[in-house]
């Protein structure tokens, strides 16, 4: 018998969750916390509060502010953009800064995803970065989500319930969801570079011990209501008008207007039979669901066009091409090796080997398009013209 996993793990040479990923899936993701010691040793956070703060003036990036007045348990919290001047008001502790979708603005804390290439990349939603200043919090809470919390630098402590049955209703005095009743049955201290993974429903506090930044890396799970909405939609745009509720064959009606047990049965039956869609179907919808779901921002297409020509010369150039960060993207396997790309919802034909390259973050070069055929270049023709693919220019000598 393999031993029992303790909720508290080192991390190892080539094995930074302190396990085979394997192990983690099978024994702790969705089922239970885990705490790994080291899990990023050496961590240089990506970004400084001063970025944070930088990114949380932008129009376009999602962010809170939450003071805490511990004197009172008074909350107040303020979403973003800010201006610049509110970082001077603030008092000397107990602030926390909070933005969204970090990743998509910054490729160095991007980059810190490649360490979660055991799970679907499609089911990541983003890095929220937090910075907060001593006894900076926001408050006990729980998640829907799963979440992998690294400190990234300065010490934050943690307490969890992990009880199966822990309280998870609401406080209804306060503007955030914290919890009416809170016991925690672990207490921690992360260092940088510690990691605590929890999965959805886990109550949790964390409390900067000192200065301290935090990376959030938050899945995505629709709900089934959201799934079966948007699949039934699917179904229903497929069925022609002609389609409809018939009851040949029925027997006379008994009771003015009594719905028959036997009339609900068939209507059941109709629809079950029209919303057991084939795999295909099956396959086709959920790629483009789940590449629209949550898009927090669209793609803008190219103006003006990129013509076949000047990509070409582009390519002989040097000229490299990126993701945009907001243009969700994920594939399907076809018979015969062949694939399908799904992009924002919009469904494309594509080799294998380049939709699952497309699904990694590190930039394209040029030779490694060139290599790829004309088919797959003119798919990527037609991805920068859309906007979800940008040019990246070789440094081209003068
Ligand atoms: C934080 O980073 O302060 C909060 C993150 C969380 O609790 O999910
Ligand atoms: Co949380």
């Amino acid at each position: 018998m393999p031993e029992p996993l303790p909720i508290e793990v080192q991390a190892r040479p080539g094995q930074p969750l302190g396990m085979p990923p394997a192990r983690f899936l099978r024994e702790v993701w969705q089922q239970r916390p885990l705490l790994v010691r080291g899990a990023f040793a050496g961590i240089a956070a990506p970004l400084t509060p001063e970025d944070l703060a930088g990114l949380a003036c932008e129009d376009a990036a999602l962010s809170r502010l939450i003071v805490h007045d511990p004197a009172h348990d008074r909350w107040n919290v303020r979403t973003g953009p800010f201006d610049e001047s509110v970082f001077a008001s603030l008092p000397e502790t107990h602030w926390t800064l909070l933005v969204q979708d970090v990743d998509k603005w910054d490729g160095d804390v991007a980059a810190l995803l490649a360490r979660f290439d055991f799970l679907p990349s499609w089911r990541i939603d983003d890095i929220m970065v937090s910075y907060a200043v001593d006894g900076g919090s926001v408050g006990a809470h729980v998640d829907q989500y799963d979440v992998f919390l690294i400190q990234g630098f300065g010490r934050r402590r943690w307490r969890i319930d992990d009880r199966a049955d822990a309280p998870t209703a609401f406080r209804d005095d306060v503007e955030l969801k914290l919890l009416r009743e809170f016991t925690p049955t672990r207490d921690w201290l992360l260092e940088a570079g510690d990691l605590l993974y929890l999965p959805p429903g886990v109550p949790h506090h964390g409390i900067a011990y000192g200065a301290c930044l935090t990376f959030s890396v938050g899945m995505r799970a629709p709900a089934l209501g959201e799934l079966v909405a948007d699949f039934a939609a699917s179904v229903a745009e497929s069925l022609p008008e002609s389609r409809r509720y018939g009851d040949a064959g029925i027997r006379p009606a008994q009771r003015a207007g009594e719905i028959s047990g036997e009339v609900l049965e068939k209507i059941r039956l109709d629809m079950m039979t029209a919303l057991a869609a084939d795999s295909s179907f099956l396959r086709r919808w959920f790629g483009s669901f789940i590449t629209r779901y949550r898009a927090a921002n669209e793609a803008v297409p190219r103006s003006p066009r990129l013509t076949a020509a000047a990509f070409a010369r582009g390519l002989a150039g040097g000229d490299g091409l990126v993701r945009n960060p907001w243009s969700r993207m994920a594939w399907t396997a076809l018979p015969r090796g062949a694939a399908e790309l799904h992009v924002a919802g919009e469904a494309h034909p594509c080799e294998r080997g380049l939709a699952e390259r497309l699904c990694k973050t590190p930039p394209l070069d040029a030779a490694e398009i060139l290599a790829f055929d004309d088919a797959a270049r003119a798919l990527l023709l037609d991805l920068v013209n859309a906007g979800h693919l940008a040019i990246v220019r070789a440094r081209r000598k003068r």
